[in-house]
């Protein structure tokens, strides 16, 4: 037999490599090859592949095939964001910060399920079977037919579920605590993972049980151990938020039964997670009188719109100090260049200010159609004008100062509408639906003139 060789594998990233480094040549991450070992055997060394095998059927893409039934699972922003309803004999990973509310959304999840009839095994490598109890008696849960356990070895946890029928929902908290005996190595390693993992997943494609795995996720939030987890799995998904605001965001990142454009919204409240199905509410803050240094902003999540506000606060410094520009929320270098577009077309002096910019709720904009509304805050700010309380604002600023279109524009415009805004200020050109009236711009320096001239 060939003499086993090892291996020294990245925990970060996956990566393979043949000595021990301090840094990961691929992930660049310190201290994360550990020493696997890999056995060649004389098959794989000395074997032709080529022959010998037994054919497979090889069929046409035209063969009748029934679309994928769905289970609903009644907690709709959850159905939503995993694109209708959970598949049998998917695999689904879920990641997210620690104590962001994994295990309380499952453990929901599960419980509905159970009463509507499936039946649902509930694997839990972190917590005592107690622990999950109590977490289900203060949901209100404590009633529901999920069946619990409390393993972190794949071969027993298989063995249990594998006599008589398979359960419909699987869920197994975390894959971290996984073991296989297959394996040598800690359970969370990148070998154990994945082998426990392969375990699953092989038992969830064969029995038609849908597989829901909980991933620890790095401090960048990738989801921890390796990329190959992802390729594993039909669905990833996120749930994010930040932890001092109530609401949390579950969104798919890869879907191979449905879109990643949706998004599922929930509030975390004493009594677990509530569904949000009107987000705007959730962002908008209490609007009083009209204040200057603030736009509202009609986001897109998914084919769902979210209003969202934006603060912008513009303080003059007296000294010569090199005055700071901070965002939480929205991308500084984008802040920067909106700054740059102000200060070379439309003549807006912010270079002996400091500027702060914010959006409301811990809410995350990338959408660059955000701009406009940017925009619209920093020079109500230093203007001390107020952007019209019942306008919404949107555009993509170009460098040249031109006022850019955004996608589905009519559609943030109806969402508007419906909570009461009554006048868009959009870029020209926009073909705007009933009930909302719009003040067209093409450039930014008609922006200006319109809140400065109130
Ligand atoms: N008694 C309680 N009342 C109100 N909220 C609570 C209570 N206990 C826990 N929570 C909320 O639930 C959150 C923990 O949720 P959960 O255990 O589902 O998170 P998790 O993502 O599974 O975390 P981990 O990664 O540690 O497993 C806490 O951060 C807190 O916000
Ligand atoms: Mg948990």
């Amino acid at each position: 037999m060939a003499k086993p060789r090892n291996r020294y594998v990245c925990q970060a990233c996956g990566s393979e490599h043949n000595r021990w480094q301090g840094q990961c040549p691929d992930c660049a991450e310190w201290n994360t090859l550990t020493v696997e070992s890999a056995v060649v055997t004389i098959f794989s060394a000395r074997h032709d592949l080529s022959a010998g095998g037994r054919p497979v059927e090889l069929v046409g893409l035209d063969s009748e095939v029934a679309l994928p039934k769905r289970i609903g699972t009644g907690i709709d922003e959850f159905d939503r964001a995993i694109g209708g309803g959970i598949v049998p004999g998917s695999a689904m990973l879920v990641g997210g910060n620690p104590g962001i509310g994994k295990s309380t959304l499952l453990l929901q999840v599960a419980a509905r399920l159970a009463s509507g009839g499936h039946s649902v095994v509930y694997v839990s490598g972190e917590e005592s079977v107690d622990q999950v109890r109590l977490r289900a008696i203060r949901l209100g849960l404590g009633e529901a037919p999920v069946q619990l356990a409390a393993a972190t070895s794949v071969r027993d946890i298989l063995t249990t579920v594998g006599n008589g029928a398979a359960p419909a929902l699987l869920v197994i908290d975390s894959i971290q605590t996984m073991h296989s005996d297959l394996i040598d190595g800690a359970p969370g390693t990148v070998s154990q993972v994945r082998a426990s993992a392969q375990e699953l997943v092989r038992f969830a494609k064969q029995r038609g049980t849908a597989l829901v795995l909980v991933g620890h996720v790095t401090k960048d939030g990738t989801i921890a151990g390796p990329r190959v987890l992802e390729h594993m799995v039909d669905t990833v998904l996120g749930f994010e938020g930040e932890r001092s605001h109530q609401y949390r965001i579950l969104r798919a990142s890869k879907n191979r039964f449905g879109g990643t454009d949706e998004i599922g919204v929930f509030a975390m409240e004493g009594s677990g997670l509530t569904e949000v199905p009107n987000p705007s509410v959730l962002f908008l803050t209490q609007r009083g009188e009209a204040v200057s240094g603030t736009a509202v902003f009609p986001a897109l999540e998914g084919t769902r719109p979210v209003l969202v506000e934006i603060q912008a606060l513009v303080v003059r410094l007296a000294s010569g100090a090199t005055p700071r520009r901070a965002a939480v929320g929205w991308d500084s270098g984008r802040l920067a260049m909106i700054l740059a577009v102000l200060e070379a077309r439309c003549g807006m002096s912010f270079a002996t200010a400091e500027v702060y910019l914010n959006v409301a709720g811990g809410y995350r904009l990338s959408d660059p159609g955000a701009d406009l509304a940017v925009a619209a805050a920093l020079i109500s700010a230093l203007s001390e004008r107020p952007v019209p309380q019942e306008a919404v604002v949107m555009g993509e600023i170009a460098l040249s100062g031109e006022v850019r279109p955004v996608a589905h524009g009519a559609l943030r415009l109806k969402e508007a509408a419906k909570l009461g805004f009554e006048r868009g200020w959009v870029p020209a050109g926009l073909e705007a639906p009933g009930g909302i009236a719009t003040t067209r711009f093409a450039k930014l320096g008609e922006l200006v003139e319109q809140i400065v001239a109130g």
